[in-house]
């Protein structure tokens, strides 16, 4: 990317530098200002099992594009929010068909659309640039981790959950897309695909509930799946699963 294009984003009223760029999430910044987010997370908001009241929790957002849930975070009284993200979209799961076909521009200016409105908030939210697969106890514990439709893009989303279990001491969210599949014969069955879409694996909602056990957590607590309103993007709109995984056994149920 051309540093001068960087700064003809930069440049201009808040109105100007959000119209420079294609949005994933939905922000209303205040004045009519509003990104066109090829997502809207505000209608279900509230589906996503995060507690109203996060005051004294350290929370981590893992995967957190142009920062929806780590700014909703906050604003929910976390003490502290980390995003964690992976800006070089060579360094992200393309299928090897997709990687060099598909153009990135998304994901190279997903920091640049963060920290407009990191700025247009006046948030604290600390950007980290680390895979998942990385993530490590370097960066301290936190009590909330929130993971939301990122698995569906990793090849192996059971060691993210691991990770993810590895610094998280209290629960974790994990919301994804999911398959509605019949004649399952009580299988946890997956539908895979890692050639014609950035989607590797598609789980049922049983599935989904297995991988979090299996990555460790002891406790999983199933919200009710649901549509995620879209305006564009790709195979994965649709039908939502979420569910909060507890690092521990006796920890209380949600509030
Ligand atoms: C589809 S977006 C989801 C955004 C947001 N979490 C939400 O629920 O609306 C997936 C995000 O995960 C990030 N991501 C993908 N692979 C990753 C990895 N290995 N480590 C960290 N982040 C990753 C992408 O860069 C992107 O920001």
């Amino acid at each position: 990317m051309a540093l001068s294009d960087k700064r003809a984003r930069e440049a201009g009223s808040l109105a100007e530098r959000v119209q420079a760029h294609a949005w994933y999430h939905t922000f209303d910044l205040g004045d009519g200002v509003v990104t066109q987010g090829m997502f809207d997370h505000r209608p279900v908001v509230n589906r996503y099992l995060i507690p109203e009241d996060l005051s004294g929790m350290r929370c981590l957002d893992v995967g957190s594009m142009d920062g929806f849930w780590a700014f909703e975070m906050e604003r929910r009284g976390a003490k502290e929010v980390v995003a964690l993200d992976v800006d070089d979209p060579s360094a992200l799961d393309w299928p090897i068909s997709l990687r060099d076909r598909v153009v990135k521009t998304f994901d190279i200016e997903k920091g640049e659309r963060f920290d407009l409105v990191r700025t247009a908030l006046g948030s604290k939210v600390t950007r980290v640039l680390r895979s998942v697969y990385d993530l490590d106890d370097d960066l301290g514990s936190f009590d909330l981790v929130f993971n939301g439709d990122m698995l569906v893009h990793l090849k192996d989303p059971v060691t993210a959950l691991e990770r993810m279990r590895r610094v998280c001491t209290g629960s974790a969210i994990i919301c994804n897309p999911i398959a509605q599949l019949r004649f399952t014969g009580g299988k946890a069955l997956a539908v895979f695909d890692g050639i014609n879409e950035f989607e590797w694996w598609l789980p049922t909602e049983e599935t989904m509930r297995r991988m979090i056990v299996a990555a460790g957590f002891e406790r999983v607590e199933s919200g009710k799946p649901f549509e995620l309103p879209a305006r564009s993007g790709g195979p994965w709109k649709g039908l939502r699963g979420i569910m909060r995984g507890y690092a521990d056994a006796d920890s209380p149920p949600t509030k």
